[in-house]
């Protein structure tokens, strides 16, 4: 399928692992030409070197001041105007509400949250300019339903979905869209998180918990990454210019609810 973004610009935040990757992959088999972000810099350079098609890396801490903005600077310089943008960094450690301090609560605030508004804030000017724009933010299925222990989870993403479903009608008209990607329960490293956080927790094994959260979902298997960055590459295609503000699930059917 040809997608019509071919030598087009993208910039995935937090892309050098995981779902985000993936999305990486996807849109660089689209024909577009990519930026990834992440704080390591050996795995940053070990997946522009997977992506190839000339793939650059910025490394940067999105919780820290100023990363954010030098992140859109480098990536200007290396691609020129960026006009698809995928949002997403490391989840918020899970844990009990109270579980946390406020200071991790800020830091989640600010990873997850803020460092995807401010982003969009600045390439902003790049898609009214080209009359085009892709905005993609990597969220989680607990904005439809809240997870045991995902407190900041539960609470941060839905501050985000707030705030991109606002900024979608408010861009609608300059041929942008605004959509977020809900992943279910995906065997990449944020599961991993929550499934060592359990294993310690309820003192199984590893194996139990997998073999438990597998089966809690009705295509009876956790997701994987390639199951999600083709959707992340057609939501970015001229194909999907009439498809904003809307949340879509990548969890083989775990959320219950009708919408
Ligand atoms: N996997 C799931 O089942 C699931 C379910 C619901 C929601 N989610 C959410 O989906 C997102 C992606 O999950 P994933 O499993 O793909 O995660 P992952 O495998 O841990 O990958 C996270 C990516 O973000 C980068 N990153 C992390 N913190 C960062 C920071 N502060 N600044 C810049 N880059 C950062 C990581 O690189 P470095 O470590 O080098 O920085 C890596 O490239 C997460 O927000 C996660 O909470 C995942």
């Amino acid at each position: 399928m040809d997608y019509g973004i071919k030598g087009e610009t993208a910039l995935v935040l937090g892309g050098s692992k995981g779902l985000a990757f993936a999305c990486a992959q996807a849109l660089v088999e689209a024909g577009v030409r990519v930026a990834i972000n992440g704080r390591n810099a050996a795995d940053g350079e070990a997946a522009v070197a997977k992506l190839g098609y000339g793939a650059v890396f910025i490394q940067g801490d999105l919780g820290e001041a100023g990363k954010t903005a030098a992140t859109i600077d480098a990536a200007r310089r290396a691609l020129g105007s960026i006009h698809i943008l995928v949002t997403n960094a490391g989840g918020p450690p899970p844990g009990q509400f109270d579980e946390h301090g406020i200071d991790v609560w800020r830091r989640a605030l600010e990873v997850n949250m803020l460092a995807a508004v401010e982003a969009v804030q600045r390439v902003l000017p790049d898609m009214r300019a080209a009359h085009f724009g892709r905005i993609v933010n990597i969220t989680s299925f607990v904005v439809k339903e809240p997870y045991p222990n995902m407190a900041l989870s539960n609470s941060i993403r839905v501050a985000l979905t707030g705030a991109m479903s606002t900024l979608a009608r408010e861009a609608a008209g300059d041929g942008i869209t605004v959509n977020n990607i809900l992943p279910g329960l995906m065997d990449t490293g944020a599961l991993q998180r929550v499934i060592d956080a359990r294993v310690r927790k309820q003192g199984k094994t590893e194996a139990q918990v997998r073999d438990e959260m597998a089966k809690s979902v009705p295509m009876q298997r956790l997701g994987t990454a390639e199951d999600f960055g083709p959707l992340c590459a057609f939501l970015c295609s001229k194909h999907a210019s009439y498809i904003t503000a809307q949340n879509i699930a990548v969890d083989g059917g775990l959320v219950r609810g009708l919408i």
